[in-house]
């Protein structure tokens, strides 16, 4: 069975979504669960699912992102993946990371890319008057946030809308998205899937 690893940052509200649909359709088997961030609420969680975690703090190698990686990358080579499933993840990973697992690493992006690649995108499509807003899942390349796309699912921007309400409504498609992406992606289905 399709192994699967998990990189979190924060809540991994994502991650649950894909351990859950993992867990309850048999499709793939999540191995790990692995965060940049020892306090990241996702590992208790995680672990309350009886996964095994493993947490690395890049705040402890400064600006060595190579150093970073390499004690990353140990549980995870442990672990043995076959894909991994960036979720919340937010550090940059360096071309030499990639590299390893080009063609097999995805990552959910919160904006209908090629739009608002990198941070604050929920702002800067309020800002654009944008009326349509959503989430990307994506292979993961060197380039950030430009990898080969295999789902999106969109959302009206609404009269009102915040960042904050306009990230929540993004982050309920994003919870449908994922777990479809990567279904069909270890299915071998590389096809674009679109959800409204
Ligand atoms: C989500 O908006 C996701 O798109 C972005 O990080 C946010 C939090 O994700 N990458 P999660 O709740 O930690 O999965």
């Amino acid at each position: 069975m399709t192994r699967v690893a998990l990189l979190i940052s924060g809540g991994g509200s994502n991650m649950l979504r894909l351990v859950e649909a993992m867990q309850a359709e048999g499709f793939a088997r999540p191995v790990l669960v692995a965060s940049n961030d020892p306090e990241a609420a996702g590992l208790a969680k995680a672990a309350a699912l009886g996964i095994p975690v493993a947490a690395v703090d890049h705040r402890s190698f400064g600006k060595d992102r190579a150093g970073f990686e390499a004690e990353l990358l140990k549980p995870i080579l442990a672990a043995q993946p076959d894909v991994l499933c960036l979720a919340g993840f937010m550090r940059v990973l360096t071309p030499d990371f990639v590299r390893r697992f080009e063609g097999r690493m995805l990552n959910i992006h919160p904006s209908l890319l090629p739009k608002y690649p990198g941070l604050h995108t929920h702002q800067r499509a309020l800002d654009a008057g944008d009326t349509q807003a959503g989430c990307t899942v994506h292979q993961v390349t060197a380039e950030l946030d430009a990898g080969p796309i295999l789902g999106q699912a969109r959302v009206p921007v609404l009269a009102g809308d915040t960042a904050d309400t306009l990230a929540a409504r993004v982050l309920g498609q994003e919870h449908r998205l994922y777990p479809a992406v990567l279904r069909r992606f270890v299915a071998g289905d590389r096809s674009l899937l679109q959800l409204g």
